[in-house]
């Protein structure tokens, strides 16, 4: 088998980090989200994966390179732009040849791998394997309907009104049968072309679509809520570890599941786990609270921070609290010095600042 990972896409639902960067680069626990995907394909045995690029290729490849630090081989499938789901599919033909394949979105994360449901779907000859799982707002994702039988009757695309509330994942495995879905169908309202259209237009020709139920830990991480919920519930597992070139002072608490990585010095500080401190960052003066990513060369002083993402060279000192946050690279965030005390802020375009008021 083989596998074509989807790397491409706009992010516009995590602006402004997306604007200079891939979503599917955003670290969890210290660890690109995409690395989880390939690596659970990885783990099924599958080695030849494709992966879809948009103009965020340059990005992707130098963190992927050709795959070979995690074992698997990539090929770069480039799309002019995101034209959908489906789209991806028809651009990967030469690619995926006539094999059977797993196709995976590179922004969703899948807590326990896909190996088992792989295994199912090479020894069951069946057309196409989906993943369903129940959701809150189905209308934020495909949406299939089943009958008495558990069988797919109908899948719709981001409905108005869902039929039900069992999303279609982000993980698919596809027959050679869906390079003619791919082929025959047009794009939807939002111009993009569908892989649930795709999948209805195989179930409209009789092939056999079979699905699963997925009752563990799945997201779509498209938002910050989700990007948040994905790192507490990875970091949730972590083994905690302190690298031999790192460094503790004694003045300074780690409690329960903390990583602190190669370099990284904590000094004067509490760090109340699950949380991981990444290669060469400082941690000074500061209370780092559960839930907490602080990426490489990252600078921390005087605040406190908890259930958040800060992404590498970030400068943070003198902040009384911050909570529920995504920071890009190389941020600065530190108090005001000059008079009138005052807020002020250089902000890209799409940022979402919340300040408490006293
Ligand atoms: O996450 C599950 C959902 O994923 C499903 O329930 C939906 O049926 C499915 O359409 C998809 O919906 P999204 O709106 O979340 O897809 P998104 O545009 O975020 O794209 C998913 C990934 O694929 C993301 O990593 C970007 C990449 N992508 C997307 C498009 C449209 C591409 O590489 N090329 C594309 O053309």
């Amino acid at each position: 088998m083989r596998a074509l990972v989807l790397a491409g896409g706009s992010g516009t639902r995590l602006r402004p980090i997306t604007h200079t960067s891939a979503k599917q680069l955003v670290p969890v626990a210290n660890k690109p989200l995409l690395f989880y995907g390939l690596e659970a394909i990885r783990d099924a045995g599958i080695i030849d994966i494709g992966i879809i690029v948009g103009e965020t290729e340059p990005e992707i490849r130098a963190a992927v390179g050709d795959g070979s630090a995690l074992g698997i081989e990539v090929t770069y499938l480039r799309q002019d732009a995101p034209r959908g789901l489906a789209h991806a599919v028809l651009i990967a033909r030469d690619f995926l040849g006539d094999e059977p394949f797993v196709m995976y979105l590179g922004d969703n994360l899948i807590v326990g791998g896909i190996s088992e449901l792989v295994a199912e779907f090479a020894g069951g000859g069946f057309d196409a394997q989906i993943l369903l799982t129940k959701v809150d707002q189905p209308e934020q994702f495909g949406v299939a309907e089943l009958d008495v039988d558990g069988k797919v009757v109908r899948l719709e695309e981001k409905p108005k009104h869902p039929r039900s509330d069992l999303a279609l994942v982000g993980v698919y495995m596809f027959g050679p049968h869906v390079h003619d879905a791919v082929r025959a169908i047009e794009p939807s309202a939002r111009g993009e072309l569908e892989i649930t259209h795709a999948i209805q237009w195989l179930i409209d020709q009789r092939y056999d679509v079979r699905s699963h139920l997925v009752t563990g830990y799945w997201k779509d991480t498209g938002r910050l809520d989700d990007m948040l919920d994905t790192n507490r519930k990875v970091l949730e597992s972590v083994e905690p570890s302190i690298a031999a070139s790192a460094s503790v002072d004694a003045a300074s608490r780690l409690v329960g599941r903390v990583v602190v990585e190669d370099g990284a010095q904590i000094v004067n500080s509490t760090v109340r786990g699950p949380a991981i401190i990444g290669r060469n960052t400082r941690v000074v003066d500061t209370y780092v609270g559960p839930f907490t990513s602080i990426y490489y060369d990252c600078v921390i002083e005087g605040t406190e921070l908890e259930h958040s993402i800060v992404l590498e060279r970030c400068r943070i000192s003198g902040i009384s609290r911050i909570e529920d946050s995504l920071i890009g690279r190389d941020v600065e965030v530190t108090p005001s010095q000059a008079l009138p005390n005052a807020h002020r802020l250089l902000l890209g375009d799409h940022s979402k600042v919340s300040v408490a008021t006293p």
